[in-house]
This record gives C-alpha cells, sequence and structure tokens, in this order.
C-alpha cells in the first residue's frame, strides 16, 4: 500500500533533494507539494518546486503558499541556498504551472480526499500548515501523520537556541504542535548527522546521472555555504525526513512534550522538548534521537540513481 503524501517546502537545496528522492520512491504517492517562503520567497520555492517536478518527470500539483510568517518578521536563508533557491543549478524550466488554489486550501482539500491517509512530510516554516489548521479545523482529524524537519533538542541552527524552520514562524510551529495531529519531529539533533562529506559528494559526482548531476551542482554551493561556518561536510537536513519514510529503522524515535517559544529575549524560535517529563505533560511528538548515518546516505543515493534507471521517466517536455 502506498503511503499518500503532501511535501510542504521551501526550496531551498536540502528540500529540492528531500523532493527528488521522494518523487523516486515507489513505496510513496505524492499528491501534491505545498510552498512557503523560507529559505527564499515563496515565488522563488514555488517555481523551484515546478522545475524539480518537471525535471523529476512527475506532474505532481504544486500550491503556493504564504510568504511570510503568521506574526514573526521574515527571515531567509539565501546565504546558504544561493539567490534562487537552488545554488545557481541549471534546472529545467517548468513544464507545467502552480494551482489556482493557495496551499492552505490545497492542504484542506486533500485532506478530504484522502482522510486519515493523507500525510504531510512539513520541511520548511509551518506556516501553511498552521493556516490550514487553523481556517479549516475538520482537517486535523484527516492528517494521519506531519512528520517535520525542525526544532532541537539542543541547540539551534538560526539562533543559539533556534532551529530555522521553527524561528522562521515559531507562531505556526507553535499552534502546529498543539494541535493535537500526530507529529513527527526530527530536529538538529539527528539531521546534522545526516551528512555527506566532501569526498562523499565528489563519489555522488563520479556516480553521476540526469539527476545526480545537478544534485551535486546545487550540493556543491551548499557544502561553500557549510565550508564557512568551519564544517567540512554538509548536513541534509530534509532529506532525511524522507529517508525516514522510506526506513523507519534509520532513526530513533522517542516520545516527548514539546513547546514551542514564541516571545523570548534569547530563546524565541525554541522547541522546548521535555527529555525528563518535568512538566507532567502528555508527550505531543515522537523526537528523533538518534539516526544510522551511512544507511542515510545509502538509501539517498540508491533513490536519486534510480531515474537513470532502464524505463525511468525523462523531464516533462513543454507546457504539460
Ligand atoms: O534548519 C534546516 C532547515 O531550514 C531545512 O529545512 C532547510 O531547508 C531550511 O529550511
Ligand atoms: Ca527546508
Amino acid at each position: 500500500m502506498k503511503r499518500t503524501i503532501l511535501i510542504d517546502c521551501d526550496p531551498g537545496i536540502d528540500d529540492a533533494i528531500a523532493i527528488m528522492m521522494a518523487l523516486a520512491a515507489p513505496e510513496l504517492e505524492v499528491v501534491g507539494i505545498t510552498t512557503v517562503g523560507g529559505n527564499v520567497g515563496a515565488e522563488a520555492t514555488t517555481r523551484n518546486a515546478l522545475a524539480l517536478a518537471t525535471l523529476a518527470g512527475r506532474r505532481v500539483p504544486v500550491a503556493r503558499g504564504r510568504d511570510a510568517a503568521l506574526v514573526a518578521e521574515t527571515k531567509r536563508a539565501e546565504s546558504v541556498h544561493g539567490l534562487d533557491g537552488l545554488g545557481g543549478a541549471r534546472l529545467p524550466a517548468p513544464a507545467y504551472a502552480e494551482e489556482k488554489a493557495p496551499a492552505w486550501e490545497f492542504i484542506r482539500d486533500m485532506a478530504a480526499r484522502y482522510p486519515g491517509q493523507l500525510e504531510i512530510a512539513a520541511i520548511g516554516p509551518l506556516s501553511n500548515i498552521a493556516m490550514a489548521l487553523s481556517a479549516y479545523p475538520e482537517t486535523r482529524s484527516r492528517i494521519k501523520g506531519i512528520h517535520l524537519m525542525g526544532g532541537s533538542i539542543a541547540y539551534g541552527n538560526a539562533t543559539p537556541a533556534a532551529e530555522f524552520n521553527i524561528l522562521a514562524d515559531p507562531h505556526a510551529a507553535a499552534a502546529v504542535f498543539q494541535s493535537g495531529v500526530p507529529i513527527t519531529m526530527l530536529g538538529l539533533d539527528v539531521t546534522n548527522r545526516a551528512s555527506l562529506s566532501a569526498r562523499g559528494l565528489e563519489d555522488l559526482r563520479t556516480v553521476g546521472g540526469r539527476v545526480l548531476t545537478p544534485c551535486c551542482s546545487m550540493l556543491d554551493h551548499y557544502l561553500a555555504a557549510y565550508r564557512t561556518f568551519g564544517r567540512d561536510s554538509l548536513a541534509l537536513h530534509d532529506p532525511l525526513v524522507i529517508a525516514w519514510l522510506l526506513d523507519p529503522a534509520l532513526v530513533t524515535l522517542e516520545p516527548y512534550y514539546v513547546a514551542v517559544e514564541t516571545d523570548g529575549q534569547y530563546a524565541t524560535g525554541k522547541t522546548v522538548v521535555d527529555i525528563h517529563s518535568v512538566a507532567k505533560r502528555p508527550p505531543n511528538a515522537l523526537v528523533g534521537v538518534e539516526l544510522d548515518p551511512d544507511g542515510f546516505v545509502a538509501l539517498m543515493t540508491r533513490l536519486l540513481r534510480s531515474y537513470d534507471a532502464p524505463g525511468a521517466p525523462g523531464p516533462l517536455q513543454g507546457l504539460e
């Protein structure tokens, strides 16, 4: 039985790898991609999502969402992902247009079409999902799970306390964690270790392929950014969500109560993970605490290489 997946994202280089992995996996039916402002603005993340689906040869509906956070001031990460969001990699022009419905209506409609079956891979700020859950409360019981890249038990990457996706829209994140929808949280504690070394990137480039090669071009830009942080490897945050969906054994999860700081002096956007149950609140998320990094890289490589398998679809042609 295929799993019914909607990807909410802000491509973004690691989002792009995640999307290409998901579209290559026969176990997943990706019924839609919703885009949000995050790494770059929503116009660019939407164009990038359409170009990536075109490259994959899959006409997956793409619905544009919020450019700005619900309340917080806008945050971007062009220094990591490039002004275009994909490190300047050359992708085919989008072969089809975005949906007319905005992301939050598209999420509502997919939950209604696949009640109890729809799973959301949330790999950007949570603005669209919070809007859908708030504007259409009937959606909450229809979503089987929200599997998000975001937050951390320990430290942040956008501030000492906060991870980027949560910091970019802390009020949306707080609403999602309080929504009652089953949540899987893969935070920096595991995604920072879903890493590819510079040598590993060269190995991928040597393998090459019609999708792997442009992905390596994006990762060149991503690695250069990580090197400015003093790290000679890159963290594949978002791809770990897709890898875990396909092989749950890759990540060890623990049930914890998670709250989100929305109004701190130093810790706004911090996911406050109660690992010792001090607050005596029932867990509201399964949180990643350990991973198999080698298994992750092997699965990512296999999926990205599968686009060159005999009979695999080529890129979409023209406006389809
Ligand atoms: O902190 C990492 C997250 O922020 C990833 O989703 C990356 O794409 C950026 O959005
Ligand atoms: Ca992302």
